[in-house]
C-alpha cells in the first residue's frame, strides 16, 4: 500500500474482480468498495457510515487547531446530539456561496477578470520561459486567491505563497501523527506564519470585502464560537481546497492540448468561434470569449477537461463504520471501520470505459457520456461530501485553458514533449502531480498578440455542466 498507493486498489481490483473486500490492518478493517452500485449504497448511508467525524480528526491534524476549537469540532460530529454539530453543518454552510447562482457567478466574474490580468501580462513579452507547472501554480494562485478574498487578499504577500508551498509539502507528516520531522516543524511554522496574516485580516473585517465563500465560512466557525485564531488557521488550510486540484488539472490540461497538435487544433477551432469582437471600457476593439458559450458550445473542449480530470484523479473517498451495518443487505461492516472507495479503481474500470480505458483520448466524452455510468466517474467524489467547489474550479480551469489557447502557443524548451510523465500524489491530494516539472517557451500567436485586447466575460445565463451523478438530472425531471 505504501509502495503502490492508490494503484495498490486497482491491482487488487483486477487480481480479485470482487465488488467490495476487506484489507485486514493491525487492529483496524478496511472495505475497499469496487462495484459502483455498491457506491451508491454506501453514499445512500450518509448516516451510519459517515465521513464527519474522519473529517474532524483530520482538520485538527492539519491545521493545529486550539484545544477549545478541536473540542468544538469533534463535538457531535455525526449527529448523535443534535443536528447543530460544528462539522457537520459545514457543508450547508458554504454550499450557497459556491452552487451556481449569483454567488458563484460573482466570483467567477473577478476570477475572469483576474485571468485577462494575469496572461495581458505575459503578453507583454514576446517569449517567455518558465517552467510549465510552477507557472501555473503562480498564475492560478494569484487568480483563485485574489477571487476569493478580495481587495486585502493575504496572498498578495509573496512569503504568504511560499509559506503555504512549505505547509503543503508537511501535512503528509501532519496527518500520520509525526510533527517533530523536519517536514512537520516546517510546515507547523509555516502554519503560524499564514495563520498570523489570516488573523489580520478577519481582525481588520477585510472579509467583508471578499467572496461570499470566504464569509461563508467565517459566520460558520463565529456562529460555532472558534476563536478568532483557530478560525485563521481553517483558513489558511483551506488553500488545499482552493488550490491542490486546480494547479494540477490546469497544467494537465495545457500538457495535452499543447503536446498534441490534434487536440491543439480541435480545441482552437472550436474557442475561435465563440470569440466575439466587442467594443472594449474605452471604445477600443476586444475579442471578447463568453466562458458561458464555452460551457454550451465546444464538446471537444470540454471532453478534453473531462478526460484530464479522469486521468489524473487520486481522490480515494472514505467513511467511518458507525454502527454494525448490512450494506446493501449483502455484506456485513463491522462498527469502527473505514470504507474506501478509490476514484482510480472506476476511472479504469474496463466494464466502463472500454479496453483502452489507460489511454487518453480527449474526445473520449463526445463518444460515449450517455452510456457511461456516472457513478464511474468520482473525481470530485459522490453523494453528500460531494466537492462543492466544483463549478468555480471548472470554469477557472476552462477560461484560464481557453485564455492560453486563443493568446499563446507553448512549445517545450528541449525541443520535443516528453511522453508518459511519472506522476505523484501524497496520499491525501486528490490529484496526482508530474514527478517533475519541466520549461517550456511561451509565446503570442502569432497577429495575435500585443495589438489585441482580451476579455473574458460569463452571460446572465451561466449553466453548469455535468462533472458528476448528482448533476444529471433523473429521468423525467
Ligand atoms: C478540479 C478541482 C477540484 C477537485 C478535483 C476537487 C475534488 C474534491 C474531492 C474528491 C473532494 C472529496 C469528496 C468526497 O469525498 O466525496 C472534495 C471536497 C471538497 N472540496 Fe473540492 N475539488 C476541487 C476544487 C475545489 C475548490 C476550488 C474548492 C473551493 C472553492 C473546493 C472545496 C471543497 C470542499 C470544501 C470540500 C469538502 C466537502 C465537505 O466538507 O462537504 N474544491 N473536493
Amino acid at each position: 500500500m505504501t509502495r503502490k498507493k492508490v494503484q495498490y486498489y486497482i491491482t487488487l481490483r483486477d487480481q480479485s474482480n470482487l465488488p467490495i473486500y476487506t484489507l485486514r490492518l493491525p487492529g483496524s478493517r478496511i472495505y475497499v468498495v469496487n462495484s459502483p452500485s455498491l457506491i451508491s449504497a454506501v453514499q445512500r448511508q450518509y448516516k451510519a457510515l459517515s465521513l464527519w467525524p474522519i473529517a474532524a480528526k483530520a482538520s485538527v491534524q492539519i491545521a493545529r487547531f486550539s484545544k477549545t476549537a478541536s473540542d468544538i469540532i469533534n463535538t457531535n460530529t455525526n449527529g448523535e446530539d443534535g443536528d447543530r454539530g460544528c462539522v457537520i453543518t459545514f457543508h450547508d454552510a458554504i454550499q450557497p456561496s459556491l452552487a451556481p447562482g449569483k454567488h458563484l457567478d460573482a466570483m467567477n466574474r473577478v476570477m475572469l477578470g483576474l485571468v485577462a490580468v494575469s496572461l495581458n501580462r505575459l503578453e507583454q513579452q514576446a517569449t517567455t520561459k518558465v517552467k510549465l507547472f510552477d507557472w501555473i501554480t503562480q498564475q492560478i494562485t494569484f487568480v483563485t486567491t485574489n477571487s476569493a478574498y478580495g481587495p486585502a487578499n493575504p496572498y498578495k504577500d509573496p512569503a504568504a505563497v511560499a509559506a503555504f508551498g512549505t505547509y503543503t509539502y508537511g501535512i503528509s507528516s501532519l496527518i500520520l501523527g509525526l510533527p517533530f520531522t523536519p517536514a512537520g516543524r516546517a510546515s507547523i511554522q509555516a502554519m503560524a506564519f499564514g495563520s498570523t496574516a489570516f488573523e489580520t485580516y478577519f481582525r481588520d473585517d477585510h472579509h467583508r470585502k471578499g467572496s461570499a465563500l470566504v464569509q461563508a465560512r467565517y459566520d460558520h466557525s463565529m456562529e460555532h464560537h472558534i476563536p478568532l485564531n483557530d478560525i485563521a488557521r481553517a483558513e489558511f488550510a483551506n488553500g488545499i481546497a482552493l488550490l491542490s486540484n486546480t494547479v494540477p488539472n490546469t497544467g494537465w490540461m495545457l500538457y495535452h492540448i499543447y503536446s498534441d497538435p490534434i487536440v491543439l487544433a480541435d480545441c482552437r477551432r472550436e474557442l475561435t468561434s465563440v470569440v466575439t469582437m466587442t467594443n472594449g471600457p474605452e471604445g477600443k476593439p476586444t475579442h471578447t470569449v463568453d466562458v458561458s458559450k464555452v460551457k454550451t458550445s465546444c464538446p471537444i473542449f470540454l471532453s478534453t477537461y473531462k478526460e484530464v480530470l479522469r486521468t489524473y484523479s487520486n481522490a480515494v473517498s472514505a467513511r467511518r463504520v458507525m454502527e454494525d451495518h448490512m450494506l446493501d443487505n449483502q455484506y456485513l461492516l463491522k462498527k469502527g471501520s473505514t470504507v474506501l472507495m478509490p476514484s482510480p479503481v472506476q476511472h479504469h474500470n474496463p466494464g466502463i470505459w472500454g479496453p483502452a480505458h489507460d489511454a487518453f483520448d480527449h474526445r473520449r466524452f463526445t463518444k460515449s457520456e450517455k452510456r457511461i455510468n456516472p457513478t464511474g466517474f468520482r473525481t470530485f467524489g459522490g453523494g453528500n461530501t460531494l466537492c462543492p467547489g466544483r463549478h468555480f474550479a471548472t470554469t477557472e480551469i476552462l477560461a484560464f485553458t481557453a485564455a492560453m489557447i486563443l493568446q499563446f502557443d507553448v512549445k517545450p524548451a528541449s525541443g520535443s514533449w516528453k511522453r508518459g510523465l511519472k506522476r505523484r500524489a501524497e496520499f491525501w491530494e486528490s490529484t496526482l502531480n508530474p514527478d517533475e516539472d519541466f520549461e517550456v517557451e511561451v509565446r503570442p500567436v502569432e497577429g495575435e498578440g500585443v495589438k489585441k485586447e482580451w476579455a473574458f466575460t460569463l452571460s446572465d445565463l451561466d449553466a453548469p455542466i455535468a462533472l458528476s451523478a448528482e448533476d444529471i438530472p433523473e429521468e423525467g425531471h
